[in-house]
């Protein structure tokens, strides 16, 4: 890999791409949105268009994911079809990044030759450079193993003028059994404080209300800079920063890992005026010996004081968890623990993952106490039905009240209605006739699905 990498340096950059479309599409997690949009970005510095579409598109980016399983076909059967795509029209350009390209480079070269380039997620900045040389040099994979570059200030296009991805951390420290995540993003990185208050001004200058930060275990931003010697809490410091920040209107953050959850973070969501009321704690497992399987590092007990702790301190805060059905060794007691945790809990939302062996981790070598696939899906059925209740329940009690609204788009079912968070996270639909997008606005709440609210102004 080492040769390809040196080989970039010397390359000359090509005039730029005027007049050619580029379009991205994206697979997985916020980080990758957020690479994205950073893609986005270099190109259009590169003088490139973003198209419509992917059939009006010159240079295809595909950024790809890989926690679970099914991303992996889904991205197998994905390039499979841009091979017609790319015989279309000979000048077209195929590229491929993010996890599965990091983590699968061989086989993304073997299972689709018809790529141009498989690049790491370590290397992203270097895309157009790469773009350069396939035209001199044919198909080209750079997928580095140490990490080249933090995310900077480059250029970026997002996807919304009003609300920003802002990354704080890359990488991850942990060694959740289940998780493939530290092998494809490395060990965790923190952007210095400065560089992350620059890029917030910077973003509110160009209109952005919102800004979400984005790591993976977000609470232990900072341990890693030893700023001073000091050893300062720094998620918070960074929250009461950001906070001062002229003209932003909202902060929100995930994900904090429930196991580094620290009170003084907890007091200063509910203290900072611009820090929505809204935490992401990850549960995974409701059972004491799944969650030591996962190495999780909290049993139920310390989960459920922190979670407690959540709702004490921050008045109506809207809790989302994510839960992972079926892990090596669940049996219907231990299944039982998280159905309890999840009533007790009351979450807004949960996000529910089948459990998906990926290559590498240790859950993929627990093979002999795999969980019958019928299982796991009936588990994952009556988990849904628990909560889709609950999060009815929990949506119900905003009806009647008044609450701040940003809007940031246009409903994906009809221009009728705009749709944007309120200061909990719930999706707000609004209809289009009297706001407009970017709007950051007082409305009552006048219905609830178990999915979504929906607004009149006042
Ligand atoms: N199988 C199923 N779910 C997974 N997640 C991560 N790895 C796996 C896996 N191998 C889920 C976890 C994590 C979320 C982002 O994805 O719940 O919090
Ligand atoms: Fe994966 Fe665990 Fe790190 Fe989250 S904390 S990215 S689940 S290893």
């Amino acid at each position: 890999m080492k040769s390809t990498v040196e080989l970039t340096k010397t390359v000359k950059a090509k005039p730029s791409r005027n007049g050619l479309n580029y379009f991205v599409k994206t697979f997985g997690c916020q980080m990758n949105e957020h690479d994205s949009e950073r893609i986005a970005g270099l190109f259009e510095y590169d003088g490139m268009q973003k198209a419509s579409s992917v059939d009006e598109a010159d240079v295809l980016f595909v950024n790809t994911c890989t926690i679970r399983e099914n991303a992996d076909d889904k991205l197998y059967g994905t390039l499979g079809q841009l091979k017609k795509w790319k015989g279309e029209r000979p000048k077209r350009k195929l590229l491929v990044g993010g996890c599965a390209a990091q983590k699968d480079k061989e086989l993304v070269r073997q299972r689709a030759p018809w790529v141009d380039v498989v690049i790491g997620t370590h290397n992203l900045t270097n895309i157009v450079n790469l773009l350069n040389q396939t035209e001199d040099w044919g198909p080209i994979t750079e997928v580095i193993e140490e990490i080249q570059s933090l995310p900077t200030d480059a250029p970026s296009i997002r996807e919304s003028e009003v609300s920003a991805w802002l990354t704080i951390q890359i990488g991850c420290n942990n060694s959740c059994t289940f998780c493939i995540v530290p092998s494809v993003r490395g060990p965790e990185i923190s952007r210095r404080p400065s560089d992350i208050v620059n890029e917030a001004k910077a973003m509110v200058a160009s209109g952005v209300k919102e800004i979400t930060l984005l790591g993976q275990n977000v609470n232990s931003y900072g341990r890693d800079l030893k700023i001073n010697g000091s050893s300062k809490p720094y998620f918070t410091e960074l929250l009461t920063e950001l906070n001062e920040v002229e003209d932003l209107k909202r902060i929100r953050f995930t994900s904090p890992h429930p196991k580094d959850f620290k009170e003084h973070t907890l007091q200063a969501v509910n203290e900072l005026s611009k820090v929505s009321k809204q935490i992401h704690m990850p549960l995974q497992s409701g059972s004491n010996k799944i969650l030591r399987n996962m190495q999780r590092g909290y049993t139920q007990e310390k989960y459920m004081e922190k979670l407690y702790l959540a709702k004490e301190t921050i008045a109506d805060v809207s809790l989302t968890t994510d839960i992972i059905v079926g892990f090596p060794g669940e049996t219907d007691k231990d299944f039982e623990e998280t159905l309890k945790v999840i009533r007790e809990g009351k979450f807004d939302a949960v996000y529910m993952f089948k459990f998906s062996p990926r290559p590498g981790t240790k859950a993929n070598y627990m093979k002999d106490d795999f969980v019958e696939k019928a299982i796991i899906d009936s588990r994952f059925m009556e988990l849904k039905h628990l909560q889709t209740e609950i999060s009815h329940q929990r949506y119900k009690r905003f009806i009647g009240t008044q609450q701040d609204l940003l809007i940031e788009k246009y409903s994906k079912k009809t221009d009728e209605f705009l749709s944007g968070k309120i200061d909990g996270g719930q999706t707000t639909h609004i209809s289009s006739e009297t706001v407009q997008i970017g709007d950051y606005i007082k409305v009552k709440i006048t219905d609830a699905t178990p999915f979504a609210l929906t607004a009149v102004p006042v």
